[in-house]
């Protein structure tokens, strides 16, 4: 197990104090309403900062960037730079190793035609889990099925999650033969809230073994650091840590970045045109193209400045916390049963996500009935591919804008409902 000490070292209870006083009015959006909002692994709330950025774009001096040389033109293109530097920064990366993406999805999708179409060859294969966010298995699937268009059998591997929600390493390291292209992974798994960082096989394999971290929920939860996890590639999802939707980030390695092809060629992108075709030029811009979502770019630096301020190990902190709290509060509740994730694990630890089941009540069913009570909780399947188990549960997650008082009535209100069906 990592980043999870015995029970007994790291203290029974932890504490029990928001992260900051005051700290919930940056949020508007939790002040004007009694609801309880425990689905951030969704999205998250929104700080002020970031409401402001949006709305400044769009109210003042707004232009194109990386077009006009008139100032107001021009001081948004170093405004996106300066975001791209900070975004770097953020996760242990250099600049030019930063790609402003619409998305997670878009990310993900971004690896698998920029780099998986030109570098995978008949018989390669790549290392995924089933079970993981859809936006991490399509893709894959997706590519596989465009080059078997082109005579190419490129094979997915699938490999197993363990109780604790973890991917499994040694099924991973049975499963790694010499065509092993690419091992992808979900940092944080956005079900069950377990993090897998892969830190036991590094040195044990092939260094040319590219690995792929969908960060979409551990990115503004806890501190990731790319450099650390020695990812060649890495998502982000801006609103999932208090960005605006449509924006992300794919973190692309450098040594990485010979073996891509453009993604998007069109205006504003790094190719040339000569007598055989496209020429890729140079990273980052070699994988965007056309405008970029200036404000949700403009937003995710706003973002950037929140999470700084509050500081990335004392969001992380709150999170475990209220995940312990919530874990030992739902342990009391007759008929739950937890997904695989840390309420499985042997030791305290947790990141802000936990799923359950409730017997005698469907998922979809609980989700309607907890938000009748006011608590906003996500049920269903979650975007886990069609047919995996643990396909339907309640998810709640938290931030750092959540209270343990609100946590204590959370679990106060599932024990009610587990009488009242049991
Ligand atoms: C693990 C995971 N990957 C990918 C995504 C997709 O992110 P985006 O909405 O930015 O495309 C999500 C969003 O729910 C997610 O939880």
């Amino acid at each position: 197990m990592r980043s999870c000490a015995p029970a007994s070292t790291a203290g029974s209870s932890p504490a029990r104090e928001p992260a900051s006083p005051g700290l919930r009015a940056q949020f508007p959006a939790l002040a004007e309403t009694d609801a309880v909002y425990l689905d951030s692994a969704s999205t998250t709330q929104k700080p002020l900062p970031v409401i402001h950025a949006v709305r400044g774009y769009h109210e003042s001096r707004t232009a194109n960037a990386g077009r006009g040389s008139y100032p107001w033109a021009s001081r948004l293109t170093a405004e996106i730079e300066d975001v791209r530097a900070r975004m770097a920064r953020f996760v242990g990366a250099e600049s030019d190793e930063i790609v402003f993406t619409g998305g997670a999805t878009a990310g993900l999708n971004a690896v698998t035609l920029a780099w998986g179409l030109t570098n995978l060859g008949d018989g390669d294969e790549i290392l995924y889990s089933p079970r993981d966010h859809a936006s991490n298995v399509y893709p894959w699937l997706h590519l596989r099925q465009l080059l078997s268009g082109f005579g190419r059998t490129v094979r997915l591997v699938p490999y197993r999650v363990n109780a604790m929600g973890e991917a499994d390493i040694d099924d991973i390291a049975a499963k790694i033969t010499p065509r092993t292209r690419l091992i992808t992974v979900g940092h944080l798994h956005h079900v069950f809230g377990a993090l897998t960082t892969l830190e036991e096989l590094r040195g044990h394999i092939d260094p040319r073994i590219a690995l792929c971290f969908d960060c979409s929920q551990s990115g503004g939860h806890l501190p990731v650091d790319v450099a650390e996890l020695h990812a060649d590639f890495a998502v982000f999802a801006a609103h999932k840590m208090f960005g605006a939707p449509g924006t992300g980030v794919l973190y692309c390695r450098r040594q990485r970045h010979g073996e891509l092809s453009p993604f998007l060629p069109g205006g504003n992108s790094a190719v040339t045109v000569d007598d055989s075709g496209l020429r890729a030029g140079a990273m980052p811009r070699l994988l965007e193209g056309g405008t970029h979502n200036i404000a949700g770019i403009l937003a995710l630096g706003a973002a950037l400045r929140v999470l700084n301020e509050f500081g990335m190990d004392a969001v992380a902190a709150h999170n475990r916390a209220l995940t312990i709290a919530l874990i030992a509060g739902l342990r009391r509740v007759r008929g739950l049963e937890f997904t695989p994730g840390p309420a499985y694990a042997p030791c305290e630890t947790g990141y802000g996500i936990v799923s359950f089941t409730l017997a005698g009540i469907s998922a979809t069913d609980l989700g309607f009935v907890l938000s009748e009570f006011g608590f906003l909780v996500r049920a269903g399947a979650h975007c886990v591919p069609d047919g995996e188990p643990d396909a339907d549960s309640v998810r709640v997650s938290t931030h750092i804008y959540n209270t343990f008082d609100e946590i204590d009535r959370f679990t106060e209100c599932v024990a009610t409902i587990a009488e009242e069906v049991g």
